[in-house]
């Protein structure tokens, strides 16, 4: 789990087509990642499937009918809508969307989309005609005019056995929609935040390149972090094996040289840029245009240097923050690349232990004040954190300008 949503309040909505079991899984999705979920069957729904696996994986009550008696709250049919932080509507059908449109509110999902304040997904699902008719894409374009993010359908294997739109999203890529939509009030909320993450590749020949251990975990967590506290995010990043967060802008790039033309031009208009990136500093000094061949001889490479990257990115206005992998001289070679890169906020670690594991153990460096050690902490728990730190930069640097 990457990313979490900490006791944040989500309404989802469910409404009666053959994608409801889909549902289930979403709803137990967001509970691991913290959310208190609050579940809403429609009587079609109720068709489809029972209250019981919701109310399992979410250890809340569901509800569905607006008309029963309101024990344990005095607003009753409304105070989840009021306290939610984001409502999903998945799966909607063409009948739920034609009843948002309208305002119906004769069951507890269409009163709570109608109460609820916060934002608003609906992740359509239905069959192909139904969704390519012109009432559901009418009713479609009204919602979204009026700011409700529609999320889908796919194209695939439908039930009727047909081929075409109206898949259900996958929950991943929902459950991505409700991080995004718990962040449109964070307190980055329209910063533009670049970051950097993975090895490069430096070829030697069409088929072989020197590279590094960098696994990229870091740089994804920190794009997620931002991310979760609105920022608008552009990852620029090296080959990897992890999947970018469909929220942010996604450049992926291969070569030191690559990624310092992307930097550039992404951090134009930036607030921030954080490089997590492990650059090589060195490339071969010329790429063979064909395999290189094996002789009997040893085979020396001459290597040149890169540019470095966060060195020479220094437009005026944007905080910058480095990281420092080191395995030796921590500390004072952190302090080092702060002062000689221009950075606000360095990360220093050990590289080997660090690169590749789900774990980091760090020290914070800013321009003014001691070192700050922290624990052994999981990298997502670190990402927070220094996003946390980005933010308090932010703030004193609008104090003080530079
Ligand atoms: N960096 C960069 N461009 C490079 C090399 C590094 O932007 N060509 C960035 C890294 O992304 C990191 C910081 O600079 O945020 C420090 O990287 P590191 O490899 O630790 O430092 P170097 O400057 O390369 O110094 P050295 O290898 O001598 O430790």
């Amino acid at each position: 789990m990457r990313r979490l949503l900490n006791g944040k309040h989500i309404v989802l909505g469910v409404s009666g087509g053959i994608a409801a079991y889909k549902a289930i899984e979403l709803a137990r999705d967001l509970t691991l990642a913290r959310a208190l979920v609050d579940v809403m069957l429609t009587r079609s729904a109720l068709e489809f499937l029972q209250p019981l696996p919701f109310e399992t994986l979410t250890r809340r009550k569901v509800y569905s009918e607006v008309f029963v008696p309101w024990t344990d709250d005095l607003h009753g049919h409304i105070s989840m809508a009021e306290r939610a932080d984001a409502m999903i509507v998945a799966p909607a059908t063409a009948n739920t969307i034609a009843k948002l449109v309208h305002g119906f509110a004769d069951d507890m999902l269409t009163v709570s989309a109608l109460a609820c304040t916060a934002p608003l997904i609906v992740a359509p699902a239905m069959d192909h005609n139904m969704y390519l008719h012109p009432a559901t894409q009418e009713n479609l374009r009204i919602l979204r005019e009026r700011g409700v993010r529609i999320i889908g359908p796919e194209r695939g294997p439908l039930a009727s056995g047909a081929i075409g739109f109206g898949r259900l999203s996958p929950v991943e890529r929902l459950v991505e929609a409700v991080r995004a939509a718990c962040a449109v009030q964070g307190p980055l909320a329209g910063k533009r935040v670049v970051v950097s993450a993975g090895p490069t590749r430096e070829s030697i020949d069409p088929i072989r390149f020197v590279s590094n251990r960098s696994s990229g975990k870091m740089g994804y967590q920190i794009a997620d972090a931002f991310l979760d506290a609105g920022a608008l995010v552009t990852l620029v990043s090296g080959p990897t094996a992890l999947r970018p967060p469909a929220e942010a802008t996604f450049v992926p790039v291969e070569s030191a040289q690559e990624m310092a033309e992307a930097v550039a031009q992404e951090t134009a208009a930036a607030d921030v840029l954080v490089m997590a990136a492990a650059v090589a500093d060195y490339r071969p000094a010329e790429i063979a245009e064909h395999k290189i061949k094996k002789s009997d001889a040893d085979l020396a490479l001459r290597m040149e240097r890169t540019i470095d990257i966060l060195a020479s990115t220094n437009r005026p206005g944007l905080l910058k923050v480095g990281f420092a992998a080191e395995t030796r001289d921590l500390l004072a070679s952190a302090a080092g690349k702060l002062a000689r890169k221009q950075l606000d906020l360095i990360v220093a670690n050990e590289g080997p232990a660090t690169m590749g594991s789900d774990e980091s153990r760090a020290y914070l460096l800013t321009r003014d004040g001691e070192p700050e050690e922290l624990p052994l902490m999981a990298k997502h728990d670190l990402a927070q954190l220094i996003v946390e730190r980005v933010l308090r930069l932010l703030e004193n640097g609008a104090k003080n300008p530079r």
